[in-house]
């Protein structure tokens, strides 16, 4: 078996193997780490596969790939190693390993796909097509304290004429026009990708019959020629403190819209939330600096660098 020089052994991963799992991730996202409120969930999912690798019946690495676009594509997900386990290269054998098993199980499967946050060296590239990248804007806020604040800035910025256009929440079927309109798949989605909290899918109606049952709020600025999209997905527990992580996936270049579907996403979520929240808002890199002075400007709330930017990465399997 692979990993037998490294005194690794592969399995897939078990409920009660979730101590050890929490006990290897300690530092992993600085604290916003979402495997702690996924892990149980993964491991009953049929288009997924959790893999350990496990030395001296430790556990030392885990990695996850799930099944997506009609079978065509494994996503990798949720890889970490144990903190004095690392720079020994079980990152690249637990994949090895975890792609080799999904292939064997599904056949159909072409492509894997990861979302990579950080610096990548050159050498990456030589391996892999970058099909599309996301900046990322941490804010931390108390929800009770941001309510009255959001209401205020968005009765600002209907009242301030041109820029504002109310964006619209779009209901199943609206999504599904918007979101395989060519027009869109070409000029708004990143790579011809909707990224939903790091998992990249390709816009097909079998997609969208799943993403339409996770509970999202799907907003667009117009249903008829739409420059801006975006995302938000109900927040979860994270291990930092007694905090939720809302994400907001954003795909579009124009400011003023994305503003707009930024504050109404976030007055949506925050009906109900309460306490400590970190909010991710994934963007174009080109939206970011004003994204971020806006943020500052209309809540007094400085960015917090917790996390990098997403690059969605493809190769063949
Ligand atoms: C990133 C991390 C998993 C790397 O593990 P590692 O075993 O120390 O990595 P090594 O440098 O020894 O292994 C090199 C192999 O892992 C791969 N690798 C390294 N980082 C990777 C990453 N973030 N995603 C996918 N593969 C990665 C390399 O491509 C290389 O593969 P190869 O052997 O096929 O060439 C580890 O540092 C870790 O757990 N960090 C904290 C969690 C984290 O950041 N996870 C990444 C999520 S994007």
């Amino acid at each position: 078996m692979e990993g037998a020089t490294h005194g690794l052994e592969f399995c897939l991963a078990q409920a009660d193997d979730f101590e050890q799992v929490m006990s290897i991730s300690v530092d992993i996202y600085n604290g916003l780490d979402y495997l702690p409120v996924r892990y149980h969930n993964w491991l009953k999912e049929p288009l997924r596969r959790v893999i350990l690798a496990k030395k001296e019946g430790r556990v030392v690495a885990l990695v996850s790939v799930c099944v997506i676009d009609d079978g065509h594509t494994a996503v990798v997900e949720g890889l970490r190693v144990a903190p004095n386990e690392r720079g020994k290269g079980i990152a690249g054998l637990i994949q090895r390993y975890a792609l080799a098993l999904i292939k064997s199980q599904f056949p159909s499967l072409e492509v894997r796909r990861y979302t990579r946050t950080g610096q990548l060296s050159p050498d990456v590239f030589t391996k892999f097509r970058l099909i599309c990248s996301q900046e990322v804007l941490v804010i931390h806020f108390v929800a009770e304290e941001l309510q009255p604040k959001l209401e205020s800035v968005i009765g600002h910025l209907r009242g301030s004429g041109e820029e504002w256009e109310e964006p619209i929440q779009l209901g199943a079927g609206e999504v599904k026009k918007v979101f395989l309109d060519r027009r869109v798949v070409e000029g708004v989605l990143p790579g011809g990708t909707i990224i939903l909290d790091w998992i990249p899918y390709k816009p097909s109606d079998s997609n969208l019959e799943i993403l339409l049952k996770r509970g999202i709020t799907w907003m667009a600025d117009s249903t008829v020629d739409p420059t801006v999209l975006s995302l938000c997905s109900n927040a979860y527990k994270v291990p930092e403190g007694a905090n939720h992580r809302l994400n907001i996936d954003i795909f579009g270049k124009n400011f003023p819209q994305a503003r707009a579907q930024f504050v109404f996403q976030l007055r949506k979520a925050l009906r109900l939330l309460q306490g400590p929240i970190y909010c991710l808002i994934y963007m174009d890199l080109s939206l970011w600096s004003n994204m971020q002075s806006f943020c500052q400007t209309a809540f007094g709330l400085s960015y917090q660098r917790l996390l990098e930017g997403q690059k969605v990465l493809e190769a063949e399997l």
